[in-house]
């Protein structure tokens, strides 16, 4: 039996904070409703990185975290819902900035669930023996798919880039990933691409924003979380106690209470970092474990549950030991 663990993990945000004052000059809003709706102070966003540019920082991060070569890496997953390229993806680009060997990349594609879908799929080709060291990483400039004129979204998205190496170990460390999706509710949080064109018409296609039936997506969020944990825990024989902490993905500080209490859950083992940087996607994830690692928050030997839910809709957890 091959068993896979954490070897390290990175971050990288870009510098240039937005906070909710700041947003008052593109929609009616305020601090006092973004704070109490959403827990979010402020967010970062880029000016002139893109994606691939978060993702090479944070990559950088985690491999000297792990302390492994890079000639070591023969796996790399970039999940992303704004790649810089319909192709080549971030995780092709990735390869040569970083000088990886001509090792198989790829990108996916489960909205904020992505690194989980990533981390699920790296997992299972190390466990097959296929493969030995993968790089993951979960990578967003969602506010350039952000409709500025739009309070219901506008306030929730920020900028990021987190990354994790895993790879081989003589002890059973990341337990399980599973992952779901249904695709029937795809209006509820949709950015749509750019439309067919007739080559007759050739018009040029103009880029959607994100649209999002907010209140809809927290009563998913809401259900999907607590049944995604407690799937985890059932399937490994095994009860909330034993859990050290859990890191869920930081959409909105409300729908982590909600799924906190209705699991009666202590807040204080739910890491947060919302109010610093908004709803990453699929960086939120990477974020805050590496956030959560380097802040002494989980530890080596702790046992916690990572969970996310996104557009798609999609849903995905994990349950790792340090
Ligand atoms: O990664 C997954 C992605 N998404 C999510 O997880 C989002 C899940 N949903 C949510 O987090 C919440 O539904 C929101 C934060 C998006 C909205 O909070 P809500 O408590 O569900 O508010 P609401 O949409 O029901 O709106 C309440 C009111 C409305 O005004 P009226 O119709 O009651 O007069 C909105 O127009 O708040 C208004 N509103 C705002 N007011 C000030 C909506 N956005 C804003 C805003 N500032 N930014």
């Amino acid at each position: 039996m091959i068993y896979t663990k954490i070897m390290g993990t990175g971050s990288y945000l870009p510098s240039k904070v937005l906070t909710n004052k700041d947003l008052k000059r593109y929609v009616e809003t305020s601090d006092e409703w973004i704070q109490s709706r959403t827990g979010i102070k402020e967010r970062r966003i880029v000016t002139d990185e893109g994606t691939t540019d978060l993702a090479y920082e944070a990559s950088l991060k985690a491999i000297e975290d792990a302390g492994v070569n890079l000639e070591d890496i023969d796996l790399v997953v970039v999940a992303t819902v704004t790649p810089d390229n319909y192709f080549p993806g971030v995780s092709n680009l990735l390869q040569s900035r970083l000088g990886l060997k001509e090792v198989m990349t790829f990108d996916i594609n489960a909205a904020c669930s992505g690194f989980l879908y990533a981390l699920n799929i790296a997992d299972k080709m190390i466990k097959s023996g296929a493969y030995n060291t993968a790089l993951i990483v979960g990578a967003e400039t969602l506010t350039r798919l952000t409709d500025w004129r739009d309070r219901n979204t506008c306030v929730l998205f920020g900028d990021a880039a987190g990354a994790m190496v895993i790879g081989k170990s003589s002890e059973n460390k990341i337990k399980d990933v599973i992952c779901g999706s249904r695709g029937d509710v795809d209006d509820l949080l949709i950015c749509e691409n750019v439309s067919i064109k007739d080559p007759e018409v050739n018009e040029v296609g103009r880029q959607d924003h994100i649209h999002m039936k907010g209140a809809e997506v927290f009563k998913f969020a809401t259900r999907i979380l607590p049944k995604t944990v407690n799937d985890l825990l059932e399937r490994n024989n095994m009860v909330l106690d034993d859990l050290d902490h859990m890191v869920a993905h930081q959409a909105n500080e409300r729908i982590i209470t909600k799924a906190a209490k209705d699991l009666n859950y202590s807040m204080d083992k739910m890491f947060l970092n919302i109010h610093k940087y908004g709803n990453t996607s699929s960086a939120s994830v990477p974020l805050a474990i590496d956030e959560a690692i380097k802040t002494k928050a989980l530890n080596k030997g702790d046992k916690f549950i990572t969970v996310a839910f996104g557009g798609g809709l999609t849903w995905g957890g994990a349950l790792i030991e340090l």
